[in-house]
């Protein structure tokens, strides 16, 4: 049976963006938190460099807003930028708290007035800024935040639960725009059920999954972005898509990260020959920003018929290798690569959604009551390009500042009542499942030949034409059949890689992630993307 539940507060995301919140808000408020499949499925579990913050006193405010706008190709929006380079001290001061056991530095960089705790460097950073538990940094903080949340009774961790839509009075015919909860599939019961909650946040994560290759987990499809924009808000800037350079390639790994901290650290690349390439692309040389180093790979792959670089750590000592990077030096060994002695096989994976939902500084979306936070969102932060290890950052800057803004209006927002139970009474069990994992594959896979790291006008017109065919077809897909995970993200990450398609036709030059045989050079002024949902065309 159907049911239907009543939270203060429904995060939809177990993240460092939702676990974040939760533990914000005050006590006595009803907070559940929803991830789709088991709580540790989403990129915060998989991050490995670490947070990015002024933390040294030799390190400032203006150093880290100058680098983050730089990596940002003209577009990032300063005031965001400020806002979360000025919060990123108390934002992990706040995870130093919760008991995050970040690496500490060693004797002799305390005496000489450093941090307490090590600070590595990654690409476009002028300076060390990179806090970390050695390459596992998302499994720390996720597991701590995890802990902190287990014990507090007013929130409920709810795995197996997949967001299908909001519930908006808008959606029900209702006077106000005003969000009033979500349906959900309970994966557990097959039933979808209906959410009530005074405050709805979108903490879903990125859309990396759109691409056949991805650093990310399964779940990267979007939902939160394809959720807001048929609820009524705008997104932004979705032709970013950031590329790592670096992913190992092997054919049975499936989607792992070599840390760009190897490269902050002096890891190099190189050609099967063993000839460094990056100082012929930029004076930076392997900590360039991703875009630049990304594109150089792609490039070199091409020009020599190539299926991969390599990225060499061999000549530091392999103490200091197993120390700082156990993980990285562990999956390699166990697809026969010894990173103390051999170059790691690297490629560029799909990485980051740097647009995503338009938000204030409050996470406040276009749509009373309902916020977005994390990678879902489009802060303004990252411009046309993130900057490493700045995706945390904002991750926690925001969720706090949600919680005050939530905070703020507690007094004023009822729980709402009389919402429809969700209405199967037209569907029957799919005996087609080979449509949804035909067309999950074929759109990943044109997302990534079409919409990759070098785009032309023709490549985007293809692209747009077959995801529109998708769509309808997945469109009477959803209407004919019961829902499913993989029918509901299927919808989300076609919807999602439309806009991006979109985006992407609109901007008429080459830009940070954005890269067009058809208009190479940049354009004098930098505008953000940005899509109006069709309720501003009724
Ligand atoms: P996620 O951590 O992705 O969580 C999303 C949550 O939403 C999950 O719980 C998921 O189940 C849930 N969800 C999604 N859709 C639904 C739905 N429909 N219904 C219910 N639940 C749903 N950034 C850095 O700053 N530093 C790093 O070192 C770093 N390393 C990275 C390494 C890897 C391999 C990857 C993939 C990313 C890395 N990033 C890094 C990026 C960073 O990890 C992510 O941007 C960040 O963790 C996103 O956090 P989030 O809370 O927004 O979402
Ligand atoms: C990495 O460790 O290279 C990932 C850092 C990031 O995505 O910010």
């Amino acid at each position: 049976m159907s049911q239907h539940h009543q939270h203060d507060v429904l995060i939809i995301g177990s993240g460092a963006a939702g676990l974040t919140l939760a533990l914000t808000l005050p006590q006595h408020l009803r907070i559940a938190v929803l991830s789709k499949g088991e709580l540790a499925n989403g990129s915060t579990y998989w991050a490995q460099g670490g947070v990015a913050a002024v933390l040294d006193d030799t390190d400032t405010v203006e150093s880290h807003v100058a680098d983050t706008l730089n990596a940002g190709g003209g577009l990032c929006r300063e005031d965001a930028v400020r806002f979360t380079v000025e919060h990123s001290r108390e934002a992990i001061q706040w995870l130093i708290a919760q008991g995050v056991p970040f690496t500490r530095g060693d004797e002799h960089e305390r005496e000489d007035g450093g941090f307490e705790f090590h600070l590595t460097r990654e690409g476009g950073h002028s300076h060390r800024r990179i806090i970390h538990a050695a390459d596992a940094t998302g499994a720390a903080i996720f597991n701590t935040l995890l802990q902190q949340a287990r014990q507090r009774p007013n929130i409920e961790l709810l795995e197996q639960r997949v967001a299908v839509d909001l519930i908006t009075e808008r959606k029900l015919g209702r006077p106000g725009q005003r969000c009033l909860g979500a349906y959900v599939l309970n994966r557990q019961s097959g039933e979808v059920d209906t959410c009530h909650a005074r405050f709805v946040i979108l903490a879903t994560g990125g859309a990396a999954k759109v691409y056949l290759y991805t650093s990310n987990a399964d779940g990267a499809c979007g939902d939160g972005i394809a959720m807001a924009w048929r609820a009524g808000c705008r997104v932004g800037n979705l032709e970013f898509n950031q590329f790592h350079p670096t992913c190992l390639y092997h054919p049975q790994a499936k989607n792992f990260l070599i840390t760009e901290a190897l490269r902050g650290e002096g890891a190099l690349l190189k050609l099967p020959n063993g000839e460094r390439f990056m100082p012929r692309f930029d004076p930076r040389e392997e900590l360039a920003p991703r875009d630049i180093v990304a594109r150089a790979i792609d490039h070199e792959m091409k020009r020599l018929g190539i299926d991969c670089v390599y990225l060499d750590i061999s000549h530091k000592p392999a103490e200091f290798i197993k120390a700082h990077f156990p993980t990285v030096y562990e999956r390699c060994l166990q697809f026969g690569i010894d990173i103390t002695r051999q170059p790691i096989p690297v490629v560029p994976a799909a990485h980051y959604t740097c647009g995503g939902v338009l938000i204030d500084s409050s996470g406040r979306t276009d749509v009373p009551g309902l916020y977005a936070i994390g990678e879902t969102s489009f802060t303004g932060l990252h411009g046309a390009n993130r900057l490493a290890s700045n995706s945390l950052l904002e991750c926690f800057v925001y969720a706090r500042s949600a919680a005050a803004d939530i905070v703020a209006q507690l007094d004023q927002v009822e729980m709402p009542s009389e919402l429809p139970t969700w209405d199967a009474s037209q569907v029957t069990d799919s005996d087609e499942d080979v449509i949804i994992a035909h067309n999950w594959d074929e759109l990943r896979r044109f997302m990534w030949d079409y919409v990759g790291i070098v785009r032309t006008n023709k490549r985007l017109q293809r692209a747009q034409h077959r995801v529109r065919l998708l769509l309808s077809e997945i469109d009477e897909f959803y209407s004919n059949y019961k829902v499913s995970r993989d029918l509901i993200e299927l919808r989300n990450l076609a919807l999602v890689a439309e806009l991006m398609i979109r985006s992407a036709m609109l901007r008429h030059e080459s830009r940070g992630l954005h890269y067009t045989l058809d208009y190479p050079e940049q354009l004098p002024q930098a505008k953000d993307t940005i899509l109006l949902p069709p309720i501003y065309g009724d």
